[in-house]
Order: structure tokens, then sequence, then C-alpha cells
């Protein structure tokens, strides 16, 4: 007889789990109502764009969809930072604080009204242009967590310069990959940033890369500490030179109107290649889509505090620090330093002290949190909390439990919030006070969004089943494609399921027709909710002088989610060591930048291949995880993988030594 059913693409068990209704209190004064998901897609954003946005120019239609290809709010004519700072000054609201800024160093507090802002970033826009930026002009930004890299964000908006921020946590190769990339003709950096209580060297970094960027005309300097910095004469220029003398009055520099279309920003990120994507963001529908799902998940009110504790060189920053909240005129709070700088109460703190009422983060910095214990937390008093969210990657139910306990005492909800680079905003999601949680599960589509499961067919496999994760509607912040690689952008996304979007994700749905997320299904790792792709990082390995191969996988890890094992074999027989694991780690920080540096490395003679020559990556992945070893039988030499067993043992046995 035949099955009806779809077969699942992965293999997933059904658990018992506990749910969590929504609070009867929560849900009476919720933003989000039941009926929310009723409407139809372009009703649902259109509705949205008019009560959110203020637009110079009415758009003639909603969408346009070349699938795929998308085009929102066509005609329309509109500014971002328009949205999120003058328009807020206007209606009055220009004392009202848009940051409170926390410096690493205890003690070095800002607060920023939405009229401080409104000065700092004319000012800003203003030197620019006499600088010579213009709408169109390409930046690249390596600026850390200070409130000049939203003021910085917001004056390039007000002219139309599209920008590139770079995590500050990369390499001087890595800012030159994506400045030459994208082209850019205006460096933006700081001397010196703050971390965990050292100095990180950003402008020598830049300065090393700019050595292989010909495109820029200036680098300009914001002073962030007393370091001293050597400045290149003609192309490196003081931040607070840039500014001095120029005008505050926005009537002086105002705000550029912009097709909806225009390109806002670029954002790299790592694929399955060695190369990362220039994933392209525009106006109009970014905005909207980020300022919709910033209202209606975070549930915000105008008095709310609002934290989200992600960096801004992520996306989590760009759409949930500074674009969508501004939009909303939210009050946030920006931190520059590590959570356990000078100790691990840092962050209850700054809740304490600010009466933070809604905190985002990542499972990541839960998981360090429980492991420093809930000693800190409980110091300090929480109770403006009422509202808890998480991204980066699946939260494993202690982890959310334990939140949901030591930081939230049961009393708020946790939106467990799944999204990518590429979808701008977030698409998987509770809606507080509407849906049932369960700890583990991000739930349910946004309103609007078509999100399914499917098998290698492409069918959907149904409630209950398990395979990849697609979207088969377009929604407004979606990337525009690749930069420069067209092709790429039509292979990584669509090819995969013709029609349909492909995440790279796998996931179920239980019986509810709750979405569980599995983790990646390509080769791209997911290390503290940062991705990192193994061909990167092998890449790297294999750019050092003694490394004749490389294979790279990921590993489960109880703090960071993922750690990266590195098989690693060396040329001419050259015998591994512990000076030159030392040596390749700091290789691969030097290329990449210290997040991809590897947990572990095994050295072995040979890797593991077919007799095609493939490396096979799943017995990898079995020696990385400790399981008992697939099958082994297409193997061209069946020892290699015993041997790489016994070694990957011995090396984990000297880690814990
Ligand atoms: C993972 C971060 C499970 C996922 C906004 C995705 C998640 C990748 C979740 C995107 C979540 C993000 N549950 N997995 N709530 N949120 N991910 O581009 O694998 O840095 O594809 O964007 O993180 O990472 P990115």
């Amino acid at each position: 007889m035949e099955d009806k059913k779809p077969a699942s693409a992965i293999e997933t068990f059904q658990e018992d789990v506990k749910v969590y209704p929504p609070p009867a209190e929560f849900a009476a004064q919720a933003n989000a109502k039941p009926d929310i998901y009723d409407v139809e897609l372009e009703t649902f954003w259109d509705q949205q764009a008019k009560e959110r946005v203020t637009w110079f120019k009415p758009y003639e239609k909603v969408l346009e969809w070349e699938l795929p290809y998308a085009k929102w709010y066509v005609g329309g004519e509109v500014n971002i930072c328009y949205n999120c700072v003058d328009r807020h000054v206007e209606n009055g609201k220009g004392d009202k604080v848009a940051y409170y800024w926390e410096g690493e160093p205890v003690g070095e507090r800002r607060v920023i009204t939405y009229k401080d802002l409104q000065d700092d970033v004319v000012r800003l826009a203003n030197g620019l242009k006499k600088i010579g930026v213009k709408k169109g002009t390409h930046c690249g930004i390596y600026v850390a967590m200070v409130p000049e890299l939203p003021v910085l964000m917001l004056a390039l908006a007000r002219i139309g310069a599209p920008f590139t921020v770079v995590f500050a946590g990369f390499s001087p190769d890595s800012l030159a990959d994506r400045f030459n990339d994208m082209e850019v003709e205006y460096v933006f950096s700081q001397n010196e940033g703050w971390r965990g209580g050292k100095r990180l060297p950003l402008k020598a970094n830049v300065d090393e890369a700019l050595k292989l960027v010909p495109t820029v005309k200036h680098q300009v300097v914001y002073k962030r500490t007393d370091g001293e910095v050597p400045m290149q004469e003609g192309r490196d220029l003081w931040w607070h030179d840039v500014i001095a003398g120029q005008s505050a009055d926005p009537k002086s520099c105002p705000c550029e109107p912009l097709d909806a279309e225009h390109m806002f920003y670029l954002l790299y990120t790592s694929g399955t290649t060695a190369k990362p994507k220039g994933i392209m963001h525009t106006t109009g529908g970014y905005l909207v889509g980020t300022a919709t799902t910033h209202h209606y998940i975070f549930d915000i009110k105008p008095d709310d505090v609002y934290w989200c504790a992600a960096d801004i060189g992520w996306v989590t920053g760009h759409s949930y620090i500074v674009v969508g909240p501004l939009n909303n005129c939210t009050t946030g709070v920006i931190y520059e330093g590590t959570p356990n700088f000078p100790n691990a109460e840092r962050w209850w703190d700054i809740i304490e002290r600010y009466k933070v009422n809604i905190l985002y983060t990542a499972p990541t910095a839960i998981r360090a949190h429980m492991k420093w214990g809930p000693q800190h937390a409980a110091k300090h008093d929480l109770t403006s909390l009422r509202l808890l969210g998480s991204v980066g990657e699946p939260i494993n139910p202690e982890a959310w439990e334990w939140y949901h306990e030591h930081i939230g005492a049961r009393r708020c909800p946790i939106v467990d919030t799944w999204w990518q680079t590429e979808t701008g905003m977030i698409l998987l999601t509770p809606l507080p006070g509407i849906t049932t949680l369960k700890p583990g599960s991000a739930t349910k589509p946004f309103p609007g969004v078509k999100a399914e499961v499917v098998n290698d067919k492409g069918e959907t496999v149904g409630l209950g089943g398990g395979g990849y994760l697609v979207l088969k509607s377009p929604w407004p912040a979606m990337l525009r494609g690749i930069y420069r690689a067209p092709e790429r952008y039509l292979s990584t996304y669509w090819s995969r399921f013709p029609g349909m979007y492909f995440a790279g994700d796998g996931a179920r749905t239980d019986r509810d027709g709750d979405f569980w997320l599995m983790g990646r299904v390509d080769d791209v790792m997911n290390v503290s909710g940062h991705r990192i792709s193994t061909i990167e990082v092998e890449s790297a390995l294999v750019d050092h002088k003694k490394v004749a191969e490389a294979a790279v996988c990921g590993r489960a890890d109880a703090l960071t989610g993922q750690a990266i094992v590195a098989f690693v074999s060396l040329k001419g027989g050259e015998m591994g060591s512990v000076e030159l694991l030392h040596e390749l780690r700091e290789h691969v920080a030097k290329k990449i930048g210290a997040i991809a540096k590897p947990a572990n490395i095994v050295f072995t003679p040979d890797l593991p291949k077919t007799r095609s020559g493939k490396i096979m990556r799943r017995l990898l992945r079995d020696v990385a995880e400790n399981r008992p070893l697939g099958d082994t039988t297409t193997l061209a030499d069946s020892t290699v993988v015993s041997e790489i067993k016994t070694r990957a043992e011995t090396a984990a046995k000297e880690d814990e030594g």
C-alpha cells in the first residue's frame, strides 16, 4: 500500500514537552491580538507601512514579486534616518532617551536623547559631505559598541550612502576581503576599543587591511581611549575634526528622499564556500519589516526600556538595536563590553540601573550565565523585566528553563526568534500574549510568513515530520541578492527546492504545527551564535605553509553550541606538536578572526576519503562527537579512520590535561 504522507527527510523524535500558555495579564495588554494572523499578506504589510513609517512619497504598489526577486513599496520614497530620528524630534519627543550607553570601564555612562541623536547625526552627516561622501558612496565600518556607531549608520542613511559594518572581532584579512568586495571609498574606525578589560587595536587592524584595499580615500578615526595611534597624512582623519564646527541644524542637511529599493547596507556572512557573501538589504521594506516585528514581538510600549544585548556588528544589532527600535521611538540600552567585566553581575546591574523591561539575547550568553551561577542575578532587582527574547541558535530546554526561572522569575514570556542575516527580520517566533510557549521551539511563522518543512523532493512533510526549512512567500526585509553575485544568490537560496527559499536549516514541526529548529544542514557551523563555514576555516588552515590538507567540522559544545574541530595533515610527513597547534589556531585567528579558532586540532597523516577523493565529513563528525563510526565501506583506505579516532581520543585527553 502506498503511503500518502511524504516521507520525512530527517528522522525526529517526539518527546513530551512542557507548555507555557500566555499569562492572562500579559495577554490583556499585548500589542498583538489573535486576529493578527487572519490578514492577507499584502494587506497586512500595507497597513503596517502606513501606520509605522512616514513616506516622503507614497508607494504605488506594496509588492512586485518576480521570484526570486522582490520589490517592496514600489515607487515610494523614504529615509530611514528621518523615520528613526527627525520625525520624533518634530513630534515633541526630543527629550525622550534614545539610548542609555554603558562603557565597559565601570562608571562610564552616557544618556542620549532623541534630540542629542539628531544633533550628532546632523553634525556628522554635514562633516561627511564636506569630505566627499555622497548618495551612493560606499563606506566600510569597523567601529565597536559606542554610540557613534548608530550615529554613523544613521548619518549615512540620511545621505543615502550604503555601508557595511564589520564585527570588531574580525581580522585585517577578513576586513580587506569585505572592503574590497564592496569597493569602499571611506572607512570608519576607532583608535582602540574595550573588550574584557583589554584594549582592541581597531585602527591598527584597519591600517593592516587598507594595505590591500586600493579604493579607500579616507579613514575617519573615532578616539575612544587615550591610546596613541599613528595617523597617515592625507588619508586618516580624526572624527572630532570631521565634525568640528559643523551645524547641527537638521535643515542644513535634509534627509535625502530615497527610493524604497535604494541599497541601505551589505552585511557579509558565511556560506558554504570560502568567500563570504555580501547580503544586500534595501530601505523601505527593511524599515517596515524590522519596525513591525519589533513592535509586536517585543510588545513595545512607549515607556519601555528595551535592551538587545547583541553586537551591532551582526544583523541582530542592525535590525533590533538600531533600525526597528529607533523607528518605534523606543528607549534602548547599549553596553560596550563583555558580560562578565568586571564580574558576572554586570548585566544584572545594568538591568537594575535602567529598569530594563525587555531583554533580548542569545542562548550562548544564557549558558555562560548558567555556568557562572544564578547568585549573580539574584543579588539584583530584576522586577522591571516583563519579557525575554532569544536568538542565534536553537535554545536548549535547560537554558530556556534557567532563563525563565532565574531571570524572568517565571513571570516573563520568552520569545525564541528564528531568523537570519538574509531574512533581515524575525520570521518564526511566538507572539507574547497569544502563543503557548514550548521551551526549545520557535513556535509559529510571523503573520504573513509562509514557512514549511519539506523533504528531499521539496514535498511538505506535514505535522510531526522533519526536513528542511523553506519559505514560500516574500517578506519586506528579505535580502535582495548577494552583492555582485546573482548566480550565487540563485544557487544558494532558490535552486535546491524550485520556487522556495531554502534557509539552510533543518527543522521539524510537531502535532500543533510548532517549529523546532535542528541546526544547519549545510557546511555552516554555529559557534556562540556566529556563523562560520567549515570551508573558510579549512582554507585558513591550508594557507599555513606546513599544512597539506585540512577538514573541519563542528561538534556539540555545552557552552558555545558548537565548537570547531579541525583534522589536519601536514606536509612532508611532519609531526604535529603543541607549538604547531597554537600556531595554527593563531593563524586561523589572523586569517578570519578569533571566533573561528578551532577548539581542537587532530593531526593525522591522512584524511578519510572515498575512492573518488572526497573527504568523508560524516565520519569526521562521528569522530568529533565521539560516536560509533557509521558506514566505512566506501572509504579508499579504511584504516585511516580508526587511526584518526585513536589520535582524536589522545588529543581530547591532552586538552583536558
Ligand atoms: C540560526 C542571526 C534556532 C539558524 C539572526 C540560522 C536559530 C542562523 C535561531 C542565522 C533560533 C538563528 N533557533 N536557530 N531562534 N536564530 N538561528 O545570519 O541556523 O547570524 O540559519 O542571523 O542562526 O544566523 P545569522
